[in-house]
């Protein structure tokens, strides 16, 4: 009796070990070997990530003496350069003249595509395509690592729900069951099944965490959430990405609960490492490490101590870590084996993407010449663009035009190249884009095109200059707005239809680029009006980075394509959709709002206790407004195609289903239209009774079908014991006995309704 007493708390201590070891790497024994060879100030350099400014700097601030930092052993990894001469010359520093020769990481941002530009990733989300959307991770892969590069700041996850971020761009959308795959597909197609081969590079999530919910949607601003939100809605991505095995994960500039993401322990040791298992290497965001001074948490030395206790492994340009630590050393603030940990991180990742074995792998002019924007590359593209477009409206049926049509092509962003990449993507290279006049021309060479500009993207100097940083983004027309709407007129009256290209300029969204108004700027809106009061069918193709607030246009008696920023193949793609060579698929992947009151608006916001009992109507002590209906303007999931498709028979294989087991949803989806087309089905959930308040619906399947005209297919979801699970008060992930409300349909609003119930 007496011994177990003493032998059990032994033997738990003993259980806690194997659990907490088991998610650790096994030791690999190049690196042990490697850090007993290095002094503290050899450890210390591994942390230190520089940038010599030759992308997109980010800040105020670019590392300076980078070559002398290289050779002087003061540099684990370098992001800003491409190119094998120059990425060569940069290893070469650091393999022949440091003393252990340890090679650099070489990092980027390809947000979507590299030299090959692909639709901004909120464009992608709105294909629903994962296929597609790992195609985009491997072609990235492929054309970045022929150029030298091995590590992507890439996926970004940030669950965003405030359009009014900039940065709303960058991701998939509102929803975590849709971010999750993206992310699972995105970390698979960079890193491949093998991080050693010559193609495939280290993948990195970010922005770790909550980024996506600054208040007020103001980028960089405070984030302040509860846990129960946090587990359920904003962090399923970030952990999808690491049980897809990501290698790393970049901090974000927010501060959760209170601590900067980079200097937070729950987040970046308990959470991340503790719960999630991960063994990869954690890096600060841009400067991030410094700005905790800015934030109110000491010093460089203090914050920089701060970030490597909490478990962040590599400083992105602040340098905090690499002129701060040997002095925290010596004052015993940190210890030695705090920094051995962080280099050991860092080292095992190099020596999983194959560099202690060739650290020239990802070096070959010949790659480079032969591999980066590839015709084929260009045509997947195009293929891939015109696949994240939504039809938002089709009036009296107008799209697709008739390729011998008379034309009016007017707008602001009808002959603009340096508009069609959209934000993030230093890589790409405006001079090389389609523009939609271009696309026009090539797909419909037959039709008569009047162009006119019409107006400006927006008519004020200062505003222009904010948005033209990365260069000439807006600019403005040495004629007169009169004179130039005039044109457009006379354009639009010599011809049977009018296409207008408007909305917002490359970054006016993207990061930094929070905006409180985010309708369509008011001198395109008289555009689109003179359009519409000269009684032609008006088209209009709507370009954006970010959901847009469109009550007025969306009113009026005019087709709406929404193209994103659509990449280097945006004119092609677009005039594929307008002329009906490809069928629109595409569906929303965030609700957008009637105004700006209304956000933060996603479709699983919760019943209340007093919900309204019609979105439209108003109703006193309901949770509604005076002023403007609870329902968003255009639901998540929305997306027409130029077919129909209706939905029948919608049925659960079991009434009643026990812990553990799979349900099959199925639905009956016929194409009742005239031509071929895809359709996204989508199933929603809704746990009728639960221990804390449920979203009332929440997406949980999808499939994306494609039925010839006439055709009929019966279609299945599964939904998984995961998809019944939500993480309770105590944060533990579970699924509750009682009803559950299933939705199938064309989008979050129009499904038809079924249940089943989880037995005791
Ligand atoms: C952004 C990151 C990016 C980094 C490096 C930062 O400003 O927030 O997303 O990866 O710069 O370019």
């Amino acid at each position: 009796m007496k011994k177990t007493k003493v032998l059990l708390p032994f033997i738990l201590f003993l259980l806690v070990l194997v659990a907490t070891r088991a998610q650790e790497q096994t030791p690999i024994p190049e690196v042990e070997e490697l850090l007993g060879k290095m002094t503290l100030q050899e450890k210390i350099g591994q942390l230190n990530l520089v940038t010599p400014g030759g992308g997109i700097a980010t800040g105020a601030v670019v590392s300076e003496n980078v070559e002398a930092k290289i050779k002087a052993g003061q540099v684990g990894a370098l992001f800003g350069i491409a190119g094998p001469e120059k990425i060569k010359k940069a290893q070469e520093y650091a393999v022949n003249e440091t003393r252990l020769g340890i090679p650099l990481f070489f990092g980027s941002d390809i947000i979507h595509g590299y030299r090959t530009t692909f639709p901004i990733p909120l464009g992608l989300s709105s294909s629903w395509d994962m296929d597609l959307i790992g195609e985009v991770a491997r072609i990235s892969a492929s054309e970045a690592t022929a150029d030298g590069i091995n590590w992507n700041f890439s996926p970004m996850v940030d669950i965003a729900r405030d359009p009014r971020w900039g940065r709303v761009a960058e991701g998939a959308g509102e929803d975590p069951y849709l971010g999750s795959a993206i992310a699972q597909a995105m970390v698979k197609g960079y890193q491949g099944a093998d991080l050693t081969a010559a193609n495939t590079m280290i993948a990195c999530v970010k922005h770790f965490a909550l980024y996506g919910a600054p208040e007020a949607g103001r980028d960089y601003n405070s984030v302040d959430m509860g846990r129960l939100k946090m587990y359920n809605q904003y962090l399923p991505p970030y952990k999808a990405a690491i049980d897809a095995g990501v290698a790393s994960v970049m901090t974000s500039f927010n501060d959760v609960d209170g601590i900067p993401a980079t200097g937070n322990k729950w987040l970046l040791t308990e959470l991340l490492r503790n719960e999630w298992g991960f063994n990869g290497f954690v890096v600060s965001d841009y400067t991030s490490v410094g700005e905790m001074i800015e934030h109110g948490m000491g010093d460089m030395q203090q914050v920089s101590a701060l970030a490597l206790k909490a478990g962040l492994d590599m400083d992105m340009v602040s340098e905090g870590l690499l002129n701060t630590l040997e002095k925290s050393v010596d004052q015993d603030i940190v210890s030695e084996e705090e920094i051995t940990n962080a280099c050991r991180r860092i080292l095992e990742a190099k020596y999983k993407l194959g560099l202690f074995e060739d650290p020239y792998r990802y070096i070959n002019p010949k790659r480079a010449k032969k591999e980066i924007l590839t015709q084929e590359n260009r045509k997947t593209a195009r293929e891939f663009a015109a696949r994240s477009f939504v039809l938002l409206k089709n009036h009296n049926e107008i799209l697709p035009l008739k390729k011998e049509a008379k034309i009016a092509l007017v707008g602001p962003l009808a002959d603009s190249r340096s508009n069609m990449l959209g934000t993030w993507s230093p890589t790409g290279k405006h001079e090389l884009a389609v523009t939609i006049i271009e696309g026009f021309r090539n797909v419909a060479p037959k039709a008569k095109i009047n162009y006119a500009k019409g107006s400006n993207i927006v008519d004020d100097k200062d505003y222009a200059k904010r948005i033209n940083v990365f260069g000439q983004r807006i600019d403005i027309d040495k004629r007169s707005p009169e004179i130039m709407l005039r044109e457009a007129i006379e354009a639009a009256e010599a011809s049977d239809v009018v296409v207008t290209v408007v909305g917002e300029a490359t970054e006016m969204s993207g990061e930094s680029s929070s905006r409180t108004d985010i309708s369509i700027p008011e001198e395109q809106k008289k555009l689109i009006r003179a359009m519409v009061a000269t009684g032609k069918p008006v088209v209009l193709v709507l370009m954006s980075g970010r959901p847009l607030t469109i009550p007025e246009e969306f009113e009026l008696p005019v087709s709406i394509l929404q193209v994103w920023h659509p990449g280097i193949e945006a004119g092609n793609a677009i005039a594929d959709v307008v002329f009906g060579d490809y069928n629109p698929s595409g569906k929303l992947t965030s609700t957008w709002p009637r105004n700006i009151g209304q956000i933060p608006i996603y479709h699983s916001m919760k019943r209340t206790g007093r919900p309204s009992s019609t979105p439209d109507a108003y109703e006193k002590f309901k949770s509604n407004y005076l002023d403007v209906s609870n329902a968003p303007l255009i639901p998540f999931g929305f997306g027409l195609s130029y077919t129909k498709f209706a939905y029948s028979d919608l049925k659960v294989s079991k009434n009643e289903i026990g812990f553990g087991e799979d349900l099959d949803v199925s639905v009956t989806v016929k194409n009742t239209g005239d031509m071929d087309g895809e359709e996204v089905v989508q199933l929603y959930l809704r746990d009728v009774v639960r221990s804390v308040t449920p979203p009332g619906k929440q997406l949980k399947g999808f499939k994306k079908i494609f039925l010839k005209k006439g055709e009929t297919k019966r279609v299945t979801l599964t939904l998984r014991p995961d998809d019944l699970k939500f993480y309770n008060s105590s944060l533990e992930f579970v699924a509750e006995p009682g009803d559950f409300e299933v939705f199938v349909g064309t989008n979050s609003e129009k499904t038809l309704k079924t249940g089943f119930t989880l037995k005791k």
